[in-house]
């Protein structure tokens, strides 16, 4: 019969040996399982008599525990090596990218956007913002286009469930953020509002339902339709160069009186039609609280997607919306 302190040292041995877990579990049942020469052993205890019995049987069970922490032991150790070698191995070597990732930069229509800004505060305007979802007061009501006016189906409006049925839109225009201007601030005032309008209409080369504007209110005394008329032409030669120049069309708007259409010429002679402007109407400066007999306004807005085709000679205004990077590059 194998000594107990010998089966401790070959269970060490074939421990020791073992370099993967599964290894280790053969080790274990070569050392302790039911065939092993310690099971062996115990099972020969029944053949000595009572006091050889008791001590082999104490020397046998300090083997037992002794074998039990040897391979306990080495499982630790293979765990924790076999988990160091899944962490490696797994380990992203970020040293590897020798190229610096190319920067990206603004939108199109955020260049625009911020270079229209920067024109009109360079003339002394300030920037001002409104929300998104109207009330059909700011988008309509306020304006001067009474409930029921034909002018309000022009706008193909988007209404949002909320309120009373029709009470609550989709602005379909900067224009309410005149009159929200007007309500919170005196006279004189001087604030261009650029933001994203939504009208019901299916995408095509020169429409899409999510569009943005931007418009410009002046209010102050003795203002006059020169005044707007100057200003639109100092805005162009500002945004456009030298070599672009501006005019004025009549037309109609509710919120205007008069009204008018402003086109730009190309250097090669060319018009096209950009925005609508006109004297703020005296019905406009009373809904919100301003004395058309103190103060006089002038107000306009155009497209900003359309002012970047223009500019950029871009053909169709879908392309500004696919977020195609190698589009997107060129601007
Ligand atoms: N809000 C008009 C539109 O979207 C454009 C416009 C016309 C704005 C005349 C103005 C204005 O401020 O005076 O069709």
């Amino acid at each position: 019969m194998a000594e107990p302190e010998q089966l401790v040292v070959e269970a060490q041995r074939q421990a020791a040996a073992a370099t993967t877990l599964d290894e280790l579990s053969k080790v274990r049942t070569t050392v302790s399982g039911k065939r092993s020469p310690l099971v062996a052993a115990r099972k020969a205890l029944g053949g000595l008599d009572p006091e050889a019995r008791r001590e082999a049987g104490q020397a046998l069970n300090a083997a037992k525990s002794a074998i039990d922490e040897v391979l306990a032991s080495r499982e630790a150790e293979l765990a924790a090596a076999a988990r160091a070698e899944k962490l490696a191995a797994e380990r992203l070597d970020l040293t590897e990218v020798t190229e610096q990732p190319a920067n990206g930069h603004l939108h199109v229509i955020t260049q625009t956007w911020q270079e229209l800004e920067d024109v009109f505060v360079g003339m002394g305007y300030r920037v001002a913002e409104g929300p998104e979802i109207e009330s059909e007061w700011y988008n309509f009501g306020a304006l001067n286009f009474p409930l029921g006016h034909p002018a309000r189906d022009m706008y193909d409006t988007l209404y949002v469930d909320y309120g009373e049925p029709g009470s609550t839109l989709l602005r379909t225009h900067t224009s309410p953020v005149q009159a929200r201007v007007m309500e919170n601030q005196k006279p004189p005032i001087y604030v261009v509002a650029p933001g994203r309008c939504f009208r019901q209409d299916t995408a095509d080369a020169t429409h899409m339902p999510v569009f943005h504007q931007i418009e410009g209110l002046v209010v102050d005394r003795d203002t006059t339709l020169g005044d707007l008329a100057g200003t639109i032409e100092a805005f162009t030669a500002a945004y456009f160069g030298p070599g672009f120049t501006s005019r004025l069309r009549p037309s109609y708007f509710p919120f205007t009186e008069p009204s008018a259409e402003f086109d730009i010429q190309r250097p090669d002679g060319t018009w096209l039609e950009l925005g609508g402007c006109g004297m703020v109407h005296p019905n406009v400066l009373k809904a919100c609280g301003i004395d058309p007999e103190q103060w006089q306004g002038f107000a306009f807005g155009f497209g900003i997607d359309r002012l970047a085709l223009i500019r950029f000679g871009i053909d169709d205004l879908r392309e500004l919306w696919t977020n195609d990077v190698r589009f997107l590059e060129q601007f």
